[in-house]
């Protein structure tokens, strides 16, 4: 790094509060602001399975934290997230300083591939992403429906509050396009019991299902699953109605849905729109040596 008096050192080594002083401060003039307490920190280190030990932050002597890293491990696989230089400090040579080193710490856990996400205009951390390997995997868009859109027709058939935890017993089969990291079954389980939880049964089964959470005037649809022996063409469509009918004045939200899900179309068809949209990328890692000479 072209700053010899910024050190990279691993998160754990200083304090939750600063932890998350330093996000907010990264974070501050970004599009969607992360703005965290320290314990809704605690919160998403828990669920998802962030190790501070690899994780990293840049620490300027007598200025205090100037950067920030995470990394996520779950079996093999590695997630970045939570990359942030201050504004002050940008552009010399802290934001890869920082990311080099998860990468080294993903490596060291014996990860597989290592992925991230990042807004498709956020030229300067796509450079810096592709620079070091990172190829783009997928698309996540980020669908909404204002009120203003009007009513939705009337469906033949009504989705009804259900056990969330009994929704989601074959979460793998019920999404054949893998959720991103923050929506896997493995990142929601600590947040199920604030969900409400919709059915949309057929012949008696539940067909699909929706996790919702309400947020002031907005439905957020945490979670969608279609069962394996149907189309979200099919059951989607009278589930989304059903909800949009019950929330006639709320906006209709749903946060980076992998753009190959089969629920897109439907999505566009129901009236939502695009908001947001990021790239998935994902950087291999090399095999690790056998003997580790
Ligand atoms: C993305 C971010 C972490 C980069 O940190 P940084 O310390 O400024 O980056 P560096 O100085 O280490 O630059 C590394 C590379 O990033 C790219 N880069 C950095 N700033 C850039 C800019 N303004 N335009 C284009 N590329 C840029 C370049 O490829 C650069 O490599 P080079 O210097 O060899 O050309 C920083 O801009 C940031 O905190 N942004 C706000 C939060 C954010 O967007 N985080 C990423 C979320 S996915």
């Amino acid at each position: 790094m072209s700053h010899p008096e910024v050190q990279i050192i691993p998160a754990n080594a200083v304090s939750w509060d600063m932890l998350a002083h330093i996000l907010s401060r990264g974070y501050a003039d970004y599009p969607e602001p992360a703005s965290v307490t320290s314990l809704q920190l605690r919160q998403m280190v828990a669920a998802w399975d962030i190790d501070l030990s690899g994780s990293a932050v840049a620490l300027r002597e007598g200025e205090g934290l100037v950067g920030i890293g995470l990394l996520a491990l779950r079996g093999r696989r590695a997630w970045i997230s939570g990359l942030a230089v201050v504004p002050e400090w940008r552009h010399r040579g802290v934001g890869r300083a920082i990311l080099n080193r998860l990468i080294h710490e993903a490596r060291e856990r014996d990860a597989a591939h290592a992925i991230l996400e990042v807004l498709i205009d956020n030229e300067p951390a796509i450079a810096l992403y592709k620079s070091t390997g990172f190829r783009i995997r997928r698309e996540l868009l980020t669908w909404e429906r204002h009120p203003e859109e009007g009513p939705l027709p009337v469906p033949p058939l009504r989705a009804e509050r259900s056990a969330v935890t009994f929704l989601v017993q074959d979460f793998d089969a019920w999404h054949p396009e893998p959720p991103r990291w923050q929506r896997e079954l493995r990142s929601l389980r600590p947040f199920l019991k604030s969900l409400d939880g919709w059915a949309l049964r057929e012949g008696g089964q539940v067909a699909a299902y929706a996790l919702t959470f309400e947020r002031g005037d907005e439905l957020d649809l945490v979670d969608v699953g279609i069962a394996p022996w149907t189309t979200a063409r099919a059951v989607a469509r009278p589930l989304l109605q059903s909800l949009q009918l019950l929330h006639m004045d709320y906006l209709l939200t749903l946060r980076y849905l992998p753009a190959g899900d089969p629920l897109s179309p439907v999505l566009a068809a129901l009236g939502f729109h695009v908001r947001r949209r990021q790239y998935e990328m994902r950087l291999e890692l090399a095999p690790q040596r056998a003997g580790g000479a």
